[in-house]
């Protein structure tokens, strides 16, 4: 093959390339071992002399012209290989990112938290005890021995003979703490917990429900000092105007034992539905410790004593947030969390 047509056929092969594979397999059979123009070289030895030369640099010119164009090529096809490669990986980022649905704190956890941080802030420790529970603690050493008719009011799930139960209130935690003291003063603390009984659900009962029991027992304590305590919880979750009012009761383990009521947040007093009418509301079960208990559990009655309550956690979530019925707080339609929550949100600001 002569050199122009080497040199026609390598210009055209070399526009026709498209891609950085092809122009190699170009490179090799132009310039490889065995390629054409590096063939030309050994042709020389058949040119005569007077033509030697201009053949020599005809062959250098078309291997500097394949060199170059080479080159050329290469680096515009390695910039087009880049620029795809850029364009099929590149995140869209003007796309809508996927929607992480974000939940809402549950509404009773919330009312807890904020009973345990007002007791916090009085040196109460929060305290937990077992759901499942000992005929012994949640009934005898409260004082309500085997046979007592208000067992008939706590009746709850019994799991091996009539020894162990489900608690049907979180006041065994009462005499657990007493007994790890093992009378060392002060006890002060505070339990919310879950507890159960035979009740059939619906709006205003449920078989699993929650409490929060406080108990506090030290030196010359009084009915006066529990209505103190009392009062700077409820104005810390009502509101600083709510006022506290103590109505006689009975309860095995207290003696006196109270009912405790609040004015009507509401309605200041007047009447509303919330209230009743009555313009108070019962939020707790209370009183001072029955000498029995503390005797039971480690401490002297003639030395020390206490007081103790127990709130309803759904009860006052309930009011707290206008709820009607308290099969809310169990059920698991996250349209009812969140919606409560935005209320919380917007009562906070
Ligand atoms: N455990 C009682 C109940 O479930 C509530 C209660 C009343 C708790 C008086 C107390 C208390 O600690 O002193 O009805």
């Amino acid at each position: 093959m002569k050199v122009e047509e080497i040199k026609k056929k390598m210009q055209e092969e070399l526009q026709d390339v498209c891609d950085l594979k092809a122009l190699n397999e170009l490179r090799v059979k132009y310039l490889g071992k065995k390629g054409l123009i590096t063939e030309l070289n050994s042709e020389i030895k058949n040119i005569p002399n007077e033509e030697k030369k201009a053949f020599g640099q005809k062959v250098n010119e078309v291997r500097t012209l394949f060199q170059s164009t080479y080159d050329e090529i290469k680096t515009r096809l390695e910039e087009k290989e880049l620029n795809q490669k850029l364009a099929s990986e590149a995140i869209d980022i003007s796309l809508p990112s996927t929607k992480v649905s974000q939940g809402a704190p549950n509404i009773l956890e919330k009312l807890i938290e904020e009973v345990e941080e007002v007791c916090m802030s009085m040196g109460y420790d929060v305290v937990d005890g077992p759901e499942i529970e000992e005929d012994k603690y949640n009934f005898e050493m409260l004082n309500i021995p085997k046979g007592h008719p208000a067992r008939d009011a706590q009746d709850t799930f019994y799991l091996e003979g009539e020894e162990i139960l489900l608690r049907s209130q979180t006041s065994p935690v009462q005499v657990r703490t007493m007994l790890k003291g093992k009378g060392e003063v002060p006890v002060r603390v505070i339990c919310p917990g879950k507890t159960y009984r035979r009740d059939d659900d619906d709006a205003t009962h449920s078989h699993q429900f929650m409490q929060i029991e406080g108990l506090l027992v030290d030196k010359d304590i009084s009915l006066s000092d529990l209505k103190g305590t009392i009062d700077v919880i409820v104005k810390k979750l009502f509101g600083e105007d709510v006022e506290t009012r103590f109505r006689p009761s009975y309860y095995q383990f207290t003696e006196p034992s109270v009912e405790v009521d609040i004015s009507c947040f509401n309605c200041k007093g007047k009447g509303c539905n919330i209230c009743k009418h009555t313009g108070w509301i019962t939020i707790a079960g209370a009183g001072v410790v029955h000498p029995n208990v503390l005797r039971m559990s480690g401490y002297d009655p003639e030395v020390w004593s206490g007081f103790a309550f127990g709130f309803g956690a759904e009860r006052m979530a309930m009011l707290k947030y206008d709820i009607n019925d308290l099969r809310v707080f169990y059920n698991t339609d996250l349209r009812e969390v969140k919606h409560f929550d935005r209320r919380e949100l917007k009562s906070d600001d």
